[in-house]
């Protein structure tokens, strides 16, 4: 981890449910990222699993995130034993007929990441009037019930950039988990389409798999695609990198930073290697990280600008009245 961008996340439903403490420690040490907790009620999807009781049982064994994936009919019946369980994320299905709005501000209310799941034939658009509270669309591209079921690459080509554009207003970006038949040969496309989380079971716990390889792998490709597709061939960095914004005087420097760090965004301020001031001070460099970069970019791009031409006009006057070397200035008497 902290490599690329790409995130695995292992699903344990088709794990050794008899050594689910031993599967989920196999996982994280073979460098998974997260542990996927598929929950199916027999109502909402023709499967069954486990509950929080599971989950909290689970919880002493990794230091790794728990994403929940609740697919049950009455999440907000049972939503308060999954926070209790430990789940840093829980995922509930935009189809449930409950009012979605109560489910996400319960979730965010106890500090967990909240996310919306849709069956493949859910159309984006149902997510929309949730979007400010969303922290995780996740994507499903096979019908949820069941691990090992076949990747529907249509649903995956169509849903995930829209499940992008969806988040693009968050200035952390809000994450695109997809999950459902994710595996080596699929990874690069997923990746390429713009998901940041990889949710993976049967390829990884298939028998005779090697887990942390498969990890490996799925993770690069994933990078590969976002790479050649997304980031001009470019390697993607992790997402937690902190790229620069502006090179600004100090004083001009300190407004914009505050400016950005009021709408939730933090700035680090660095003495910058850059220009030197008439006043002999050099300029400082102000660093967003790199998730909110293109949000930043987007509301803050034109004052950043107005900043630099600002400094530059300051420096250019003040080259023109002080006398620099040369003949103008030297021996003048
Ligand atoms: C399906 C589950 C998925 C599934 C993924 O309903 O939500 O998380 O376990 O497993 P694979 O990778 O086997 O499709
Ligand atoms: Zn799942």
């Amino acid at each position: 981890m902290g490599e690329g961008r790409s995130l695995v996340a292992a699903s344990i439903l088709n794990a050794d449910l008899a050594n689910l403490a031993r599967e989920v420690r196999r996982a994280v040490k073979a460098g998974a990222d997260r542990i996927h907790l598929d929950v199916m009620d027999a109502r909402f999807v023709p499967n069954l699993t486990f509950g929080w009781t599971t989950i909290a049982h689970l919880r002493p064994v990794t230091q790794a995130p728990f994403d929940a994936h609740l697919m049950i009919a009455e999440p907000g019946r049972w939503l308060d034993g999954f926070l209790a369980a430990g789940c840093d994320s829980i995922t509930v299905h935009v189809e449930v007929e409950e009012p979605i709005e109560p489910l996400l501000r319960r979730i965010k209310t106890a500090g967990r990441a909240a996310g919306l799941a849709l069956r493949p034939g859910t159309p984006m658009a149902a997510l929309e009037p949730y979007r400010h509270l969303l922290d995780i669309v996740m994507v499903m591209t096979v019908e949820p019930g069941f691990g090992g079921q076949a990747f529907m690459r249509e649903v995956a080509q169509r849903k995930i950039p829209e499940a992008r554009r969806l988040l693009a207003e968050k200035p952390w970006g809000g994450e695109v988990h997809v999950d459902g038949g994710v595996n080596r040969e699929t990874a690069e496309l997923v990746g390429g389409l713009g998901a940041d989380v990889l949710i993976a079971g049967a390829a990884l716990f298939a028998r005779g798999r090697n887990l942390g390889r498969e990890v490996r792998l799925m993770r690069a490709l994933a990078d590969e695609g976002f790479a050649i597709e997304l980031n001009d061939g470019a390697r993607p960095a992790p997402r937690e990198q902190m790229v620069r914004l502006a090179s600004l005087p100090r004083a001009l420097g300190e407004p914009l930073r505050d400016a950005i760090e009021a709408v939730g965004v933090p700035v680090v301020m660095l003495r910058g290697s850059g220009l030197v001031g008439p006043d002999g001070v050099r300029d400082v460099d102000l660093l967003v990280p790199r998730v909110s970069a293109a949000w930043v970019e987007d509301r803050f791009g034109p004052r950043r600008d107005a900043l630099h031409a600002e400094a530059a006009a300051a420096r250019a006057a003040d080259a023109a009245a002080s006398p620099g070397p040369g003949p103008a200035g030297s021996e003048s008497s």
